[in-house]
């Protein structure tokens, strides 16, 4: 293997999911950043497993062609291939991983294996104005919500998290319910901005400790709009900007209110928040407000670094090539 250089040029794989996402960074500036989004789920109501394994096989080979061609480098310049290495979907994370391990013996090159939770973390340290530690993170997703007290790049620490759905998750529902494609979170988000969010009241769960809970919530919003179809079969179609509003009013309030106990309880000084629910325009607009009243730094990524990018596996990867956290090509190729 070549000699390991300060100044990294990192190419990340993400391919977890239902996004195949590549991207070129140089010393932390970021040279390509392509997402390809698969929008054969849409009628599904959700992410079929096998379909996206095939999708990325599809999608990954174009991905990679653009990403190069917009960083503007050759091959030879690349000095290590980070990829997620989980969680996700299995089938998925191959795809990735394969295609990272064929780089890495073509250009006789390190791969950098990554968590995929630790990458939206990671998200924070692409902007200008870098967080200090102890960060505390709101990590929210379509699969996880937790909170992370970020005590280093490479040191992170779960404080709390659901005992059942995630936040994203509550946000997918509500939308399947409304009768809305997947992914619901941005179409609940952009029908909230036009909706009264005290027209329709739910419950706000609190559980000890740093935990959540979002399957009560879904289970009220089901039965109160089987209560008000059975009245009025117009129901949804007359008021769904409304429910939408109500419903994103009270996962917001819900995530920050144990957020702000743990930043009281910790006495933390630099917030954040990241993953896909980050992108949500009321959640962006409380978090800097909640900032704003304890005196304390709020850090919020640009949108295209909220939801499932590589950018943010690269930045990871990035820390982990200076670390010379370097991983072996018998890797496995997924990882929990
Ligand atoms: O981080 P992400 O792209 O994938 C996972 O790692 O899960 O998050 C996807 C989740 C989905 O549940 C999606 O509905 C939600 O993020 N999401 C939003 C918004 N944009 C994406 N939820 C609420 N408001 C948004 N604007
Ligand atoms: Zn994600």
């Amino acid at each position: 293997m070549p000699e390991k250089q300060d100044s990294a040029c990192i190419l990340a794989i993400e391919s977890s999911c239902d996004d195949t996402a590549i991207a070129i960074i140089k010393d932390s500036k970021i040279l390509a950043n392509v997402v390809s989004s698969q929008s054969i789920h849409k009628k599904y109501g959700g992410v079929i497993p096998e379909l996206a394994g095939r999708a990325h096989l599809q999608y990954i080979v174009p991905v990679f062609n653009e990403a190069m061609e917009l960083s503007k480098i050759s091959k030879s310049e690349i000095n290590a291939i980070a990829y997620t290495q989980g969680p996700g979907l299995i089938g998925s994370l191959i795809v990735g991983a394969q295609f990272a391990k064929g780089l890495s013996m073509g250009l006789n090159i390190p791969t950098i294996t990554v968590n995929h939770l630790q990458a939206h973390v990671s998200a924070l340290f692409l902007a200008e104005k870098k967080p200090d530690f102890p960060l505390l993170c709101l990590l929210v997703s379509g699969g996880h919500t937790q909170i992370i007290l970020v005590k280093s790049v490479s040191d992170m620490e779960i404080i709390g998290s659901t005992i059942d759905d995630a936040a994203g998750e509550a946000f997918d529902k509500t939308a399947k319910m409304l009768n809305l494609p997947y992914p619901g979170g941005p179409l609940i988000d952009q029908m909230a901005e036009t909706g009264n969010p005290k027209v329709f009241a739910f419950p706000i769960s609190k559980l000890p400790d740093y935990q959540y809970s979002f399957s009560g919530l879904k289970t009220s919003c089901l039965y109160f709009l089987k209560r008000n179809i059975k009245e009025n079969p117009q129901f949804i179609e007359e008021n769904i900007n409304d429910i939408a509003a109500s419903m994103r009013f009270t996962i917001v309030k819900t995530l920050l209110q144990t957020f702000e106990r743990a930043v009281i309880q910790y006495k933390i000084k630099d917030i954040g928040i990241a993953g896909g629910v980050s992108a949500n325009k009321l959640l962006r607009k409380e978090f800097e407000n909640l900032a704003k009243k304890h005196g304390i730094n709020a850090h919020i990524p640009a949108l295209e670094y909220c939801t499932d990018n590589a950018a943010m596996i690269a930045i990871a990867g990035h820390y982990k090539y200076l670390a010379n956290d370097f991983a072996s090509l018998n890797e496995k190729p997924f990882a929990r």
